[in-house]
C-alpha cells in the first residue's frame, strides 16, 4: 500500500497500523518504573575478556621489566635509519621497500596536489571527492596488472574487507590461507559466507576443501597474499590458478607486500612466477608500502570496479582519497618504473641479509628472502627481550607474536629495502644472533584464546 496518492502524502495507512484491531491506539506496556528496579548491565570496558587478557600480558613484561614494545614513536622519517628516543638506529620495521619516502621528488608532487586540490577531497568520491588525479592513478596500477581497471580506496585495510564483504554473501565460501591479512579474514567475517582456513601454502589442502565442498555453495573466492607479511614466502600461483579455473572460483591475490618486491618491474608475485596477470580475478593492493602513501586498490575487470565503484561501502560510504595522497603514490609509482635499479638493489640487499643471517645460525624459515626475512625465535617472551636488547645497541626489528603468528613461533620482522647498506645489513645479522644466544632460556606460557 503506498503512502503517498496523487502527490500527496497520505499518513492514513501508517497511522492505521498504529491502532490495534478494535480502531483503538495501541497501548504500550512500559515497565513499572517504580517498583522494580532494572536489570544491571555490565558497561564496563574493562570487563572485556579481550581486555583482561591484553592487560594480563602487559603486566607480566612490566613485571619482568620489560618495555611494552608497541606504539613506540619515532621522530621523523622512519627509513634505512630512524630516530627513537633522541637517539639513531637502524631501522628493519617500516615497509618503504624502494626508499621512496621523502624522496624531494615525491614531496614536491605532494606539495603542489595540496596547493591544487587542498588537504581533502571533503566529500566520497561517488558525490563531490571525484579528482582527476583519482583516475589518473587508477589507469597507471590497471596498467601494472594488465587488468580493464582498477579502483583506489582511502585504506588498504578498508579495500578488502570492503570488496569481500560486496562480492559475497551468506550462500558463498571463502577459502583463504591460514597466514592471511587480517583484512581478509575481517573481510570474510563480515560478508556472511562459510569460511574455512587452509594451512599454509597447502594447495593439495585447498582441492581437498574444494572437493568436498563445493557443491553446496553458490559462489567460492580463493584468498591468497603475493607475498606473506609475516613469513615472506609466498603461494604457487600457476597451481591456484589452475585450480580456481577447475572449480568455478574467483581467485583474489593480496600483493600488498609483493608489489615493488617481486619481479624485475616489481610488479608482484604474477611477475615474479611467470603468471599472466589477467589470470587473477581480484588483485588487491596498498598504497601504504613501495607507494610511500596511504590507501588501497583492487585490479581487475572493468564490471569488477565498476561494482565496487557503486556499492563497496568503504568507497561510497567513505571519503575520497586525499590528493596529496593519490599524487604521492603515483609519482611513486612512475619513480619504480623510472629506476629499477632500486629493485636490483633491494634483491640484493634482501638476499644478502638472509645469506648471512643464515651463516650465523638465525633461523629464517620458509623466507623467499625478498623484502620480508623473518628471524624465528619460538618464545614470545625472549623475542620481546631479543627485540629490545636489540634497540638498546641500535637496531629496530618489531617483535612478532601471537595471535599475530601461529603459537610458539614468534619472530623478529626485518623489512629489508633498497636503501639499507650492507654494512647496516651485515651488523644486524651479527648483533641478532650474538644477542639472541646470550638470552636467557625463559619463557612465557602460551597465550589464552580471547574467548
Ligand atoms: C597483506 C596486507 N594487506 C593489506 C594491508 C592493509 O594495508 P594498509 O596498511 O595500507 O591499510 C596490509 C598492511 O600491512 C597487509 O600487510
Amino acid at each position: 500500500m503506498s503512502i503517498r496518492s496523487q502527490g500527496k502524502l497520505d499518513l492514513g495507512p501508517v497511522l492505521g497500523a498504529m491502532r490495534s484491531r478494535s480502531g483503538s491506539p495501541v497501548a504500550y506496556d512500559l515497565p513499572d518504573q517504580g517498583s522494580t528496579p532494572p536489570p544491571r548491565y555490565d558497561t564496563e570496558f574493562t570487563s572485556l575478556p579481550a581486555y583482561r587478557q591484553m592487560t594480563l600480558q602487559r603486566d607480566l613484561a612490566d613485571a619482568l621489566g620489560l618495555r611494552d614494545p608497541y606504539y613506540q614513536p619515532h621522530q621523523g622519517l622512519a627509513g634505512a635509519t630512524s630516530r627513537m628516543e633522541n637517539r639513531s638506529v637502524i631501522n628493519f620495521a617500516s615497509y618503504d621497500y624502494l626508499g621512496f619516502n621523502g624522496d624531494p621528488r615525491v614531496v614536491e608532487t605532494i606539495e603542489s596536489a595540496v596547493r591544487t586540490y587542498g588537504s581533502s577531497v571533503s566529500a566520497s568520491r561517488i558525490s563531490a571527492g571525484e579528482r582527476d588525479i583519482h583516475r589518473a592513478l587508477e589507469a597507471a596500477l590497471a596498467k601494472v596488472y594488465e587488468a580493464e581497471a582498477a579502483v583506489v580506496f582511502v585504506s588498504g585495510h578498508a579495500t578488502a574487507v570492503s570488496t569481500i564483504a560486496t562480492l559475497l554473501g551468506p550462500k558463498d565460501l571463502i577459502l583463504y590461507d591460514a597466514l592471511i591479512h587480517n583484512c581478509i579474514a575481517v573481510g570474510a567475517q563480515l560478508s556472511g559466507a562459510a569460511r574455512r582456513a587452509i594451512s599454509h601454502n597447502d594447495l593439495d589442502a585447498l582441492e581437498a576443501v574444494l572437493i568436498r565442498e563445493r557443491s553446496r555453495f553458490n559462489r567460492v573466492l580463493i584468498a591468497v597474499e603475493g607475498l606473506y607479511s609475516m613469513d615472506g614466502d609466498g603461494p604457487d600461483l600457476a597451481r591456484l590458478v589452475e585450480i580456481k579455473r577447475r572449480w568455478g572460483a574467483w581467485l583474489l591475490v593480496d600483493d600488498a607486500h609483493g608489489f615493488g618486491v617481486l619481479g624485475q618491474r616489481g610488479h608482484g608475485i604474477a611477475e615474479h612466477l611467470g603468471v599472466d596477470p589477467r589470470e587473477i580475478d581480484i588483485w588487491l593492493g596498498t598504497l601504504s608500502k613501495t607507494l610511500v602513501s596511504c590507501g588501497g586498490y583492487v585490479a581487475g575487470s572493468s564490471e569488477l570496479a565498476d561494482l565496487l565503484k557503486h556499492l563497496a561501502p568503504g568507497l561510497v560510504y567513505s571519503v575520497g582519497l586525499p590528493a596529496g595522497q593519490a599524487a604521492a603514490a603515483l609519482k611513486a609509482l612512475d619513480l619504480m618504473q623510472e629506476e629499477p635499479e632500486r629493485i636490483i638493489r633491494l634483491h640484493d640487499n634482501s638476499r644478502y641479509f638472509q645469506e648471512t643471517a643464515q651463516a650465523h645460525g638465525l633461523d629464517t624459515g620458509t623466507s623467499w628472502g625478498f623484502g620480508i626475512v623473518p628471524v624465528y625465535v619460538g618464545d614470545s617472551l625472549r623475542t620481546v627481550m631479543l627485540a629490545e636488547k636489540l634497540l638498546e645497541q641500535g637496531v629496530n626489528a618489531f617483535p612478532i607474536l601471537p595471535p599475530g603468528v601461529p603459537e610458539l613461533t614468534a619472530r623478529l620482522r626485518f623489512f629489508i629495502t633498497a636503501a639499507h647498506t650492507r654494512e647496516q645489513l651485515a651488523t644486524a645479522a651479527r648483533l641478532t644472533a650474538e644477542t639472541l644466544a646470550a638470552l636467557p632460556l625463559v619463557s612465557l606460557p602460551p597465550s589464552a584464546p580471547a574467548s
